[in-house]
């Protein structure tokens, strides 16, 4: 399920800011959707003017957009580790009171399963994100990569654990949502999530679930472009 809204020129602004985190001799986490991808031409740009990185993408789309910028790309068996990872987010806890504070909803470009690995990896994650996303809980539904087989079983757990599983449809193509990791994709809701990380730890016990929509305690900051400027949360 893609979020909608948040202006280009904040998304940009936010992207472009975590370009500059990028040094020399980087490996760099490329991540998914339309925020990082502003990032991920800055980088180029970068590349263009000297910076010597190797950009590790997240999905297909990244993947495309770096080779059209001219980033050399790489593996995660071939680098001794990822330095910083750029990605994007669908819905960002911003309630430093809180305890959930920088827990993030991904997912919405159905990229997840390898984002998680890619940003997890990182020494650094940073995330882009406009003020759109910005709430004082997780409420969006929780986006669930599933192996095709698993379809009718993992709808029932997620059903006996409260949540409303949707198979994610494709636009302009009859039938669902495949990953680049060829499975299927539930948005389940959930309603408002009090304890992000609890559920997290449930799903992730879930025989059949390749990999799962939250991602809690892994971002180190994110950057949330404006009209004007960017703000930043460190976690
Ligand atoms: C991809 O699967 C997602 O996790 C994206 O990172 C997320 O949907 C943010 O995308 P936008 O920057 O396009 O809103």
């Amino acid at each position: 399920m893609k979020t909608e809204g948040g202006s280009d020129g904040a998304k940009r602004r936010a992207g472009e800011r975590a370009a500059e985190d990028v040094e020399d001799g980087f490996v760099v986490g490329l991540g998914t959707g339309s925020t990082t991808a502003h990032a991920i031409r800055a980088l180029g740009r970068a590349v263009d003017d000297g910076l010597e990185i190797r950009g590790i993408p997240t999905s297909f789309q990244s993947r495309r957009l770096a080779l059209e910028v001219g980033i050399p790309l790489t593996d995660l068996d071939a680098v001794d580790g990822v330095d910083l990872a750029i990605d994007g987010a669908d819905q960002v806890v911003d309630d430093p009171e809180g305890g959930s504070h920088g827990a993030l909803i991904k997912g919405g470009g159905a990229a997840h399963a390898r984002e998680k690995l890619i940003d997890a990896a990182a020494d650094r994650f940073v995330v882009v994100a406009d003020p759109s996303k910005l709430a004082d809980r997780l409420e969006r539904p929780v986006p669930v990569e599933v192996l095709p087989d698993a379809r009718p079983v993992v709808a029932e757990r997620l059903r006996e654990m409260g949540g409303e599983p949707t198979l994610r449809d494709a636009e302009r193509k009859d039938g669902p949502v495949v990953t680049d990791n060829g499975n299927l994709v539930f948005d389940c809701a959930f309603g408002a999530i009090d304890d992000p990380d609890a559920l997290a730890a449930r799903l992730s016990r879930i025989p059949g679930i390749v990999e799962h929509g939250l991602f809690v305690g892994l971002a180190d900051a994110t950057y949330v472009g404006s009209a004007d400027g960017v703000s930043v949360r460190r976690y």
